[in-house]
């Protein structure tokens, strides 16, 4: 028995509720907006795909009524406003602060002992702000980011090795930000062999640079954020969670001393299981690796700092 909520009934909320079910990775999914109708209405939807596709998990939706979602086991928080074509995910912060705030008091008024992921944006902040406000253990808020950046990363890698992307594994670490993210090439590899074996330095760099605007592109595109790799992305923690799998994924984790940074919240590579992050795994960086990681950090530092002056912290 498990029993996950997902806030946020929109395009990346209503498409992890899908996985979630399709995939049976948990019993029953309680899908949550507040605007009227909609997350039972994604949800309807998703239950009459039941029979056809054969899983057994149980959609619900509910307006705003928190009462619904009690004894959750995982929360995804996706609430928030999307980014628009030319916007960063930065620029989204005054609006969503305020709205991650008041979800994670509601959240955890009836599921206190629930492990949370983040995936409003800007998302190291706000999760972040989610754990400070939360006043619970660093393991148990997640900041979804590094999975979906990986999953692009290694997308692009299989189209530039023109390979199936099963075979190929890589890892992003960092910011979850067009600028701050970190597709770390040397430890990415194609059946156990390093790209750089496959692949030439300039191809290498182009697959970083569209893993870096892999989110813009999409926006650039559809109007709108992306939604399919993202709820999937969530989906996959959740599972790894669920199934206490203690898979390595990349997630913004609370650092108290790690990579030789404290209080802030950035994407590194965490074993993922029962606990929510397991463990977070410190990499061998070599130097110019460290110095990216240290601009990406201040970076999330700054954006991070903005938290007090809006007077959500
Ligand atoms: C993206 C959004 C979800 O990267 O941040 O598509």
């Amino acid at each position: 028995m498990s029993k996950v909520t997902v806030v946020g009934a929109g395009n990346v909320g209503a498409t992890c509720a899908n996985v979630l079910a399709v995939k049976d990775i948990a019993s029953e999914v309680v899908l949550i907006d507040i605007k009227e109708g909609v997350a039972e209405g994604k949800a309807m939807d998703i239950m009459q795909t039941a029979q056809l596709l054969r899983f057994d998990t149980v959609v619900r939706g509910v307006t705003n009524d928190y009462s619904q979602t009690a004894n959750s086991d995982v929360v995804a928080i996706t609430s928030g406003i999307p980014r628009k074509p030319g916007m960063t995910r930065e620029e989204l912060i005054g609006t969503n602060a305020k709205i991650v705030k008041s979800v994670v008091e509601q959240v955890l008024k009836y599921s206190p002992n629930a492990i949370l992921i983040v995936v409003s944006n800007p998302m190291d902040t706000l999760a972040y702000l989610t754990y400070k406000v939360a006043g619970i253990a660093k393991n148990r808020v997640i900041g979804m980011g590094g999975a979906l950046d990986s999953s692009r990363f290694k997308y692009f890698l299989s189209q530039k090795l023109k390979v199936n992307a099963n075979e190929v594994e890589g890892f992003v670490i960092g910011g979850h930000g067009d600028t701050t993210m970190i597709p770390v090439a040397r430890f990415a590899t194609y059946k156990g062999m390093p790209v750089s074996e496959c692949l030439s330095k300039e191809e290498i760099d182009e697959v970083v640079k569209s893993t870096m605007v892999g989110g813009a592109t999409l926006t650039g595109l559809l109007g709108t954020s992306a939604w399919m790799a993202p709820g999937a992305s969530i989906a996959s923690l959740v599972d790894a969670i669920i199934n206490d799998q203690r898979k390595l994924i990349p997630c913004s984790a609370y650092l108290e001393g790690e990579y030789g940074y404290k209080d802030i919240m950035i994407g590194v590579p965490c074993i993922i299981g029962k606990n929510g992050i397991e463990k977070i795994v410190e990499l061998p960086l070599k130097a110019d690796e460290k110095a990216a990681l240290d601009a990406s950090k201040e970076a999330v530092a700054k954006t991070t700092a903005v938290l007090k002056e809006i007077g959500a912290l």
